[in-house]
């Protein structure tokens, strides 16, 4: 054994920041033998008014902080762990961190897919490793397996579903009738959800994840902004019921596509997919990615995407990675993998097939009249159902083929001109392979 003993520092005592500590404590026996050297959590971070509750969680010989100069500049402390969260503070640390000569691992996707760059390219200037597993689907090794294990495949899609809160809520919502609300406070109980629940609901959390699995899956950097976004919020009961009775389960997917010569797709969305999908099976918080690359072909990751524990074990994988990398001197060995520039495909022009529930008038050659306007515009239609016709007025059920979102969106404005149309209840895309 080298008698080393490598120290860390660790900022923020959350949900996140507590798995850490507690992983980190369950593997203290076991670092020496794993990466050849002790290590340890010397300081952590807090608020000062959180200062004398953490104290009485931890071990009495770690330092607790409420200020992050008491880490950055403390020279004894060669990796730091960012559990905070939130934008502007979290990358003024990580920034002094890494300036500072620490490398630095964060499960901070909101950071990672805004300024990932600059936050690469300091730890590269400074010789540091700036790792982010638990950014993306939580416990689920995806970044290590793009950049390491798959990095000779050229990668065609990434597609996924990546929000444990959501997932849990779909689940609950499909399987035991909760309403919305219920499912929600749940999984925000279980700390599946973010601090302000909307980043979870309004999709934005898997849009985030996305644009950083799409970064290094294409090599190219796709950021937040990138990203189309729509959240499970207009979701209901009637939609997911409909989808049961068709033969499919509603779930939050992001999809991140690239095909030679094309631009970069790149989304978020409730979907409808077949219910004997692989991914149709991937229920409560858990989160599933596919990856399909040309040696490869098609590879699926399973596991928990969101929770104490499961995200504390892909924050310490990556620290007992640095902490390896230290044993032999070569920090950095792996940096920014975005040596390209692929644009970005408008939504417009991406392809999809749809599921359409509507509130029409219950007579002769409406149904006529509606197709006509779907064939006017290139749209053809695979399957019909109609039911809970109530005095004039009656619910139709449309899934389409596979088409071009724009000529979709032509036929669904002409169709909210016709009087016959009620309403337009629902929108929802159809997974087609
Ligand atoms: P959390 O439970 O809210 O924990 C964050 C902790 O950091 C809180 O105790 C917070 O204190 C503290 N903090 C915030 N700003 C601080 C500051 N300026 N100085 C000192 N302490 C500060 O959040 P979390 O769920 O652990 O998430 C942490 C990070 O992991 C986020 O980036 C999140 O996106 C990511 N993540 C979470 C999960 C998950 O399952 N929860 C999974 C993957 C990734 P206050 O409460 O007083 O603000
Ligand atoms: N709120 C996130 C989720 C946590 O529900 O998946 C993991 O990033």
């Amino acid at each position: 054994m080298s008698g080393k003993v490598i120290k860390v520092g660790l900022m923020g005592l959350g949900t996140v920041g507590t798995g850490v500590y507690k992983v980190m404590e369950n593997q203290r026996s076991e670092f020496p033998h794993k990466i050849g050297a002790e290590m340890e959590i010397t300081k952590i971070l807090v608020r000062e008014n959180a200062m004398e509750d953490a104290k009485a969680r931890v071990r009495s010989d770690i330092q607790v902080v409420g200020s992050y100069e008491d880490i950055v500049n403390d020279p004894e402390i060669d990796i730091v762990v960012e559990v905070m969260g939130g934008i502007d503070f979290a990358k003024k640390c990580i920034l002094a961190c890494l300036n500072a000569g620490k490398s630095v691992v964060t499960a901070n996707k909101d950071l990672v897919a805004v300024h990932g760059r600059e936050l690469l390219d300091a730890a590269a200037a400074n010789g540091c490793d700036f790792l982010f597993e638990a950014s993306v689907a939580g416990a689920i090794p995806i970044i290590r397996p793009l950049k390491q294990c798959l990095a000779a495949n050229n990668i065609s899609e990434v597609m996924g579903i990546v929000n444990g809160t959501t997932n849990y809520i779909l689940t609950k919502m499909t399987l035991e009738g909760m309403t919305f609300e219920e499912a929600l406070a749940k999984a925000t109980e279980l700390g599946y959800a973010e601090a302000d629940p909307t980043a979870d609901i309004e999709g934005l959390d898997a849009a985030r994840k996305v644009a950083i699995m799409g970064s290094i899956a294409f090599n190219s950097r796709v950021v937040l902004d990138d990203v189309y976004v729509e959240g499970i919020t207009k979701l209901t009961a009637e939609d997911i019921s409909y989808a049961t009775e068709m033969g499919y389960t509603i779930k939050l997917l992001g999809v991140a596509r690239h095909a030679e010569g094309d631009g970069i797709e790149v989304r978020v969305h409730p979907m409808l997919i077949p219910s004997s999908h692989p991914l149709a099976t991937v229920n409560d918080s858990f989160n599933a990615v596919f990856v399909h690359g040309d040696a490869v072909d098609d590879v699926m990751f399973y596991g928990r995407g969101a929770g104490e524990l499961p995200t504390a074990s892909a924050v310490v994988g990556d620290v007992m990675d640095i902490a390896r990398n230290m044993m032999y001197n070569c920090k950095g060995r792996i940096h920014c993998s975005c040596y390209k520039d692929i644009p970005i495909k408008a939504i417009d022009d991406c392809r999809s097939s749809y599921f359409i529930r509507m509130q029409a008038m219950n007579r002769p050659g409406v149904l006529a009249a509606i197709s006509g306007v779907f064939g006017e515009n290139n749209v053809s239609i695979a399957q019909f159902i109609q039911k809970n016709a109530v005095d004039e007025e009656a619910e139709m059920v449309l899934i389409t083929e596979n088409v071009l979102e724009k000529d979709f969106r032509k036929a669904v404005d002409a169709l909210r001109e016709m009087p016959i149309l009620k309403e337009i209840s629902a929108i929802i895309r159809v997974y087609s392979a």
